[in-house]
């Protein structure tokens, strides 16, 4: 049955959902702790030959198993990168169109979210997408660092860092290994000056 599941995700049901959230053939995506790349491929598939999707993830497992599936696919435009940890994806500034925050943002407390959010904003191009799926939050599954906040204070967290809120989302999604209801905070980047912040030192996560 999951294995289904991922299987119908990966052919058509994913690129639906990401082409509902505004992500578009040729553009450019960044997949934030991507994992096995559930969203990833479809992702890849949705921007197609003349898009790109960064892939960052700090584990050398996961990043390898996507690059293999990308390969099995035929989808080349692949950019792995390998954060070691951190939240310095090394992308220019403006270079993206879009991001994905999906079951990632309990790895990290207030300030590495913070830290995220203006290494996000400084990579995307005004007015660009930020999509996240704040998972493991305050009832939800509680779980490490997202255990006291639900996502009306992770959208407010993400308003405070100058992104516009667009929509909220209940829909269909991939979460580990099968499908299940999710809900999606879907943003646009403000038309402001883009800067790195100054949080000081590298931040270093789990
Ligand atoms: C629960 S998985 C979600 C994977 C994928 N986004 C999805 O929704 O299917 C979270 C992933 O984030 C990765 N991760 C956590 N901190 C990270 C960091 N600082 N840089 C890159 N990846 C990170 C973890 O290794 C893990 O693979």
């Amino acid at each position: 049955m999951k294995k289904n599941d991922v299987r119908r995700w990966l052919k058509a049901d994913g690129g639906a959902f990401l082409r509902n959230i505004g992500i578009k053939d040729g553009q450019d995506v960044l997949d934030f702790g991507c994992g096995n790349g559930h969203y990833t491929i479809p992702a890849l598939k949705v921007v197609g030959g003349k898009g790109k999707v960064y892939a960052a993830e700090k584990e050398k497992g996961s990043r390898d198993k996507l690059a293999k599936k990308a390969r099995a696919y035929g989808l080349r435009n692949l950019k792995v990168i390998d954060t070691k940890g951190g939240l310095n994806t090394g992308l220019k500034e403006g270079a993206l169109d879009a991001v994905l925050l999906y079951d990632v943002l309990h790895y990290f407390d207030k300030r590495g979210r913070r830290f995220l959010f203006r290494e996000v904003f400084m990579a995307l191009k005004a007015g660009g997408i930020l999509s996240v799926y704040p998972k493991h939050c305050k009832g939800d599954e509680p779980l490490w660092n997202l255990r006291n906040i639900d996502s009306r204070g992770i959208r407010g967290e993400i308003e405070r860092e100058r992104f516009r809120f667009v929509s909220t989302l209940e829909t269909e999604l991939m979460h580990d290994e099968g499908c299940c209801r999710g809900v999606i905070l879907n943003f646009r980047r403000q038309k402001l000056s883009a800067s790195r912040g100054n949080l000081g030192e590298k931040f270093h996560g789990h």
